[in-house]
């Protein structure tokens, strides 16, 4: 069996990622969910989690903690992070310290302990708005925002362990994800919830334009990274749809199969400073298909059927929206 830590287990994808590999039993699990007085174990809570999966509650800028939980690994995928942009104009030293330092703790542990695989999680707004489309991962890296700065920072860090230290990490590049589970402070959830519960949408730049990747998809390509990248160790693959649409295309589809005629609003508070806003992300599809044999909407559902998917799932789980839905629309 190979021992397997999943840093944000408990979050949108790594929620995702763990109910794939759990249905793979050479695989034993060992799930990091951040540490919370309440022992949530977020998003976990709504999968039937094996017996012989461990849970570890404990955060990843905690250096002496990290070495004790790596040990032993076989592989790791670190997936924690803060991802909120617009949090990360309010508190850019929390993204550095989880980003950047936690990553940093978890790349030294992988080292002392020689985990065989790193599987690092990086994201397409490093890119900032396309210079050139599709982004390719030579595409060059543009800090637009506070969390991008931390991201590229930690990427740069794994390639700098790599050809330092040959740690041998991979890094993921995954474009915007949507699907069951996401926060509704990510562009998607965000419409579908205004749009279930009110006439009025309140929007920021509906004109931005986004490669967009079913999560259950997203998944399966962090897992080919175990079963294919054999050799790849230092590289970057970049995981979209090489299709994308402007935001206001997605919520023309969204409102079509709710069937609700909606006011829209723009909100200044939604835009984020013109220097700072990423225009357009369109990923490159070549090397995720050569090194993963990984194709977006290749066995599941295409986009549509996807946003179906997805809009019945926030129907289904209203409940667990409630306070959110309030929030979000304010
Ligand atoms: N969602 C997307 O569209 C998208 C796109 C590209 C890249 N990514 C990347 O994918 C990864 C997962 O993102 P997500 O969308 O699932 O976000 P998420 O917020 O749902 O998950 C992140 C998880 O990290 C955990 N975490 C945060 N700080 C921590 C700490 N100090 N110690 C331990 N755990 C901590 C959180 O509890 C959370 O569960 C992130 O690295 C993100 O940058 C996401």
């Amino acid at each position: 069996m190979k021992k397997i830590l999943i840093t944000g287990s408990e979050g949108f994808i790594g929620s995702h990622l763990v109910e794939r590999l759990m249905t793979n039993k050479a695989y034993q699990l060992h799930l990091l969910v951040q540490y919370n007085s309440f022992s949530n174990k977020g998003w976990l809570n709504d999968l039937k989690l094996k017996q012989n999966i461990k849970i570890i509650y404990g955060d990843i800028r905690d250096e002496i903690f990290i070495d004790s939980i790596v040990k032993n690994m076989d592989y790791v995928f670190h997936l924690a992070a803060l991802i909120s942009i617009p949090y990360s104009y309010q508190s850019p030293k929390e993204f550095i310290n989880t980003n950047v330092v936690g990553s940093l703790n978890i790349f030294n542990a992988c080292l002392k302990h020689k985990v065989k695989k790193i599987i690092h999680t990086s994201t397409s707004e490093v890119y900032g708005s396309a210079q050139y489309t599709p982004i390719d991962e030579k595409h060059p890296l543009v800090g637009q925002s506070p969390y991008s700065a931390s991201k590229i920072s930690a990427d740069n860090l794994a390639l700098a362990y790599n050809k330092s230290y040959n740690l041998p990490v991979i890094i993921i590049r995954p474009f915007n994800c949507f699907g069951p589970r996401q926060s509704l402070r990510a562009i998607i959830p965000s419409l579908i919830n205004q749009c279930l519960n009110y006439n009025t949408v309140k929007v920021g730049d509906l004109s931005t334009i986004r490669d967009f990747t079913y999560v259950k998809d997203t998944a399966q390509a962090f897992e080919n990274c175990l079963k294919y990248s054999v050799r790849n160790f230092g590289e970057i693959i970049n995981v979209g749809s090489g299709k994308s649409f402007k935001i206001s295309d997605i919520l023309r589809k969204i409102t079509k199969i709710i069937g609700k005629k909606i006011n829209i609003k723009v909100e200044k508070k939604r835009i984020r400073p013109k220097k700072s806003e990423v225009y357009k992300l369109l990923s490159s599809t070549s090397k995720s298909k050569k090194i993963l044999r990984w194709k977006a909407y290749s066995n599941s559902m295409n986009f549509d059927q996807a946003l179906v998917y997805t809009i019945n799932w926030y129907i289904k789980n209203k409940n667990k929206f409630i306070e959110d839905t309030k929030n979000y629309n304010l």
